[in-house]
């Protein structure tokens, strides 16, 4: 949520028309942006579907979730006497789904976040998701604090560190180099 928001809010202020596909977060979203609240994986696809054919950039910041549940009652489920287990299966890949269906000079951003082998998974999701760059999150800063630490790898070998910075600052460093690498 708040990467997000810093980032739409730093892209308008540089002059970008933004539209912001939200899920649920913890700080308020920006004016001067185009808000789409989604609640569920499949909202959250929908509506990046809807936006791909008009956007030059799509910055994946998080997801809704990587899970779905693998059926749904129709009913209440009774509590009865044994446990329950719920199956869930893997949610579709909202940002490799959009590479797909990209056209030339559409530029496509992800983020990562690992708890393990962070550079080596995160430089991996470039190719499987066939995107441009990736930004490898910091796991004790990424999730609802106000700060971030972030490395940035391009498809074509770049490496940028962003230090510790509020997440306002290393959204307009991260936007910045892409801007930069677009010309
Ligand atoms: N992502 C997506 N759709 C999902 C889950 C993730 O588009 N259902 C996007 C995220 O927005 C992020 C990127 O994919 O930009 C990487 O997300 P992450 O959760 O780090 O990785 P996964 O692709 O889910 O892979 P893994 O679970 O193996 O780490």
């Amino acid at each position: 949520g708040r990467m997000g928001i810093a980032l739409a809010s730093e892209a308008r202020d540089l002059g970008a028309e933004v539209e912001l596909i939200l899920a649920r977060h913890s700080v308020e979203p920006p004016a001067g942006v185009t808000l789409r609240s989604v609640r569920t994986v499949e909202e959250m696809r929908a509506a990046v579907e809807e936006g791909m054919p008009r956007a030059e950039m799509l910055i994946m910041a998080a997801a809704v979730s990587d899970f779905v549940p693998s059926s749904v009652a129709e009913e209440k489920i009774k509590r009865g006497e044994a446990g329950l287990t719920l199956r869930l299966e893997p949610a579709p890949d909202i940002l490799a789904e959009a590479a797909k269906t990209r056209r030339p000079g559409q530029i496509l951003v992800g983020f990562a976040l690992e708890t393990s082998r962070g550079e080596e998974r995160a430089r991996a999701k470039i190719e499987a998701k066939g995107i441009d760059a990736i930004v490898l999150n910091d796991p004790a800063l990424a999730l609802d604090r106000a700060e971030n630490e972030v490395i940035v790898f391009t498809a074509g070998g770049d490496r940028w560190e962003l230090p510790r910075a509020p997440k306002s600052e290393i959204a307009r460093g991260i936007l910045g180099r892409l801007s930069a690498c677009l010309e």
